[in-house]
């Protein structure tokens, strides 16, 4: 059923612990603030809807929706915005959610051009980190788990817009891939 996808790297119960601690960070960080968080649209929708349901500030929330993998897995290098966000955002608290931070050519980009829009304050919280594929320098402010370098599917990530539905995050083999 889950074919290629089939070990567990992290499991559920894991990812929703892990996801309440850093709602707990965020409410620290922000009290008596509201904050606009927004979503990368596919991979972070699920860990999204995760995050603000956890989280005791008030939060309102937008999508954007980039282009920089196209369907295959590796970034082509420039950031293009498909679908912008319709709220306003100079003077705001802005948090920006991801689901994986890899090469940091997406949020790098990303960040770059909300910037220049004058929020109050911008930060960036990704349920995954490989710290080993960085190609541009980036931190994000808050991260899930830092993990190995490997393709990973589940928990809203796809692979071809395969297992996203998949509640725990798995480790994608393909015999057909330079990740396997
Ligand atoms: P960059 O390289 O720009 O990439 O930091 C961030 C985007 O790359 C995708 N990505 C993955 N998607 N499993 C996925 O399903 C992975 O292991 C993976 N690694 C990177 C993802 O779309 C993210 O937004
Ligand atoms: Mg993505």
């Amino acid at each position: 059923m889950v074919d290629s996808a089939t070990e567990i790297l992290l499991p559920k119960e894991d990812i929703l612990r892990r996801v309440a601690e850093l709602a707990a960070m965020i409410d620290r960080d922000y009290a008596g603030r509201e904050l606009l968080v927004i979503g990368v649209l596919k991979g972070a929708f699920i860990f999204l809807a995760d995050i603000i349901r956890a989280l005791h500030i008030p939060s309102s929330v937008d999508f954007v929706m980039i282009s920089s993998y196209g369907s295959g897995r590796e970034s082509s290098g420039s950031v293009v915005i498909k679908k912008d966000i319709d709220a306003l955002i100079a003077g705001r608290d802005i948090l920006i959610v991801e689901d994986i931070l890899d090469t940091g050519i997406t949020l790098s980009g990303l960040v770059d051009i909300m910037k220049k829009r004058n929020p109050a304050s911008l930060r960036v919280c990704v349920l995954l980190d490989k710290p080993s594929r960085r190609t541009i320098p980036f931190t994000a402010d808050y991260v899930g788990f830092s993990i190995p370098d490997a393709f990973v599917v589940g928990y809203g990530l796809d692979c071809n817009e395969k297992y996203r539905h998949l509640p725990d995050v798995r480790i994608f083999r393909d015999p057909e891939s330079s990740y396997a």
